[in-house]
């Protein structure tokens, strides 16, 4: 058992649905081991400059639904620095707090370690972005609200594709990876799925959407993931290259864009938020740092964060040729 009287939490990076309860879970599970907890205000910002606030288990009412973060975020440029994290060490040292809480993605683990490295101010990092591409973890926190966003936005594409017989590309978010892509392509009957894992290049592109027309489709839906460069073009140049080369079709292009990040969490990333929660602060009760939570079948798990942020999550191949048997 280690000697921690008082935590922090904060969020940093990209914000995520799920945030929130993940934050209320940190807050709540210190309420009830009597460890005082503090949040701490726009990430590693507000760790070099003190931007703190006690809390409470009420401080975390009515936030469980809510999307974005209470305690807002922010990506630090200063915290890259020494000089930036001797300053929030400082801080964290008038305030008398013995380890932390980070909730967010691989770059805010890296500066966690490092911190970690220099100073030995223990932490556990909870995964939260929505585009699920932390190792160590089936699901990130928002991952799963987003591609419910995602779905739902994409059939309200396919109403207006369908009333004016349209072949419509959507992109979704996913900078580098094509999760969000592949499950809400296939959650939504997407024609063709494109990501940044596979190039399938521009010929299976165009053979397949000739293909659904012969078949008798009037209307198609090709999500593209953000990050995706079928042979380097982006959703736009995909649009011209089919308009070229395939008159038959009306092509239009939406960018869902960052409503992937908002809205209310869906229950399962408020369960695991919670799960999460509690895992962390217990895990720096019993002395243990420099882990990540995680869930691996339907289990909540610890990964080092040393191997979070070096390995890559892989795209499951079994939904492509799912995906590829929908479209007959
Ligand atoms: O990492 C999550 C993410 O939403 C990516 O999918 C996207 O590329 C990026 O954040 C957008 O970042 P920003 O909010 O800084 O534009």
């Amino acid at each position: 058992m280690a000697n921690i009287k008082k935590i922090a939490v904060f969020t940093s990076g990209g914000d995520s649905p799920g945030m929130n309860a993940a934050i209320r879970s940190v807050v709540r599970t210190c309420a009830y081991l009597r460890i005082v907890c503090v949040g701490i205000y726009r990430g590693y910002e507000g760790m070099i400059e003190g931007d703190f606030v006690s809390m409470n288990a009420r401080s975390v009412n009515n936030i469980i639904n809510k999307g974005g973060t209470i305690l807002k975020s922010a990506r630090s440029k200063e915290f890259r620095t020494k000089k930036g994290r001797e300053k929030a060490y400082e801080q964290l040292g008038f305030s008398m707090i013995d380890a932390f809480v980070v909730i967010g993605g691989d770059g805010s683990f890296t500066g966690a370690l490092q911190f970690n490295k220099e100073f030995n101010v223990p932490f556990i990092g909870i995964p939260g972005t929505i585009d699920n591409d932390i190792f160590g973890t089936r699901y990130t926190l928002g991952f799963d609200t987003a591609l419910n966003t995602a779905v739902e936005a994409i059939d309200k594409i396919r109403d207006t594709a369908s009333s004016h017989r349209r072949l419509f590309f959507v992109e979704v978010m996913g900078r580098d990876v094509g999760h969000i892509a592949l499950n809400s392509g296939l959650g939504a009957g997407a024609e063709e799925i494109l990501i940044p894992e596979e190039d399938l290049g521009l010929e299976r592109l165009l053979k397949s959407l000739k293909r659904s027309k012969a078949r008798g489709k009037t209307s198609s839906i090709v999500v593209v993931a953000e990050g995706d460069r079928t042979r380097g073009k982006n959703v736009y140049e995909l649009k011209e290259y089919v308009e070229k080369n395939l008159p038959i079709y009306d092509v239009r292009v939406c960018v869902l864009g960052h409503m992937q990040r908002g809205g209310a969490p869906s229950c399962y990333d408020r369960v695991l938020a919670s799960r999460m929660g509690v895992k962390a602060v217990e895990s720096l009760v019993e002395g243990k740092t420099n882990f990540m939570t995680g869930i691996i079948d339907n289990q909540i798990t610890l990964t080092p964060i040393s191997e979070a942020i070096k390995g890559k999550t892989k795209i499951d191949k079994e939904l492509i040729r799912i995906s590829d048997i929908m479209t007959t």
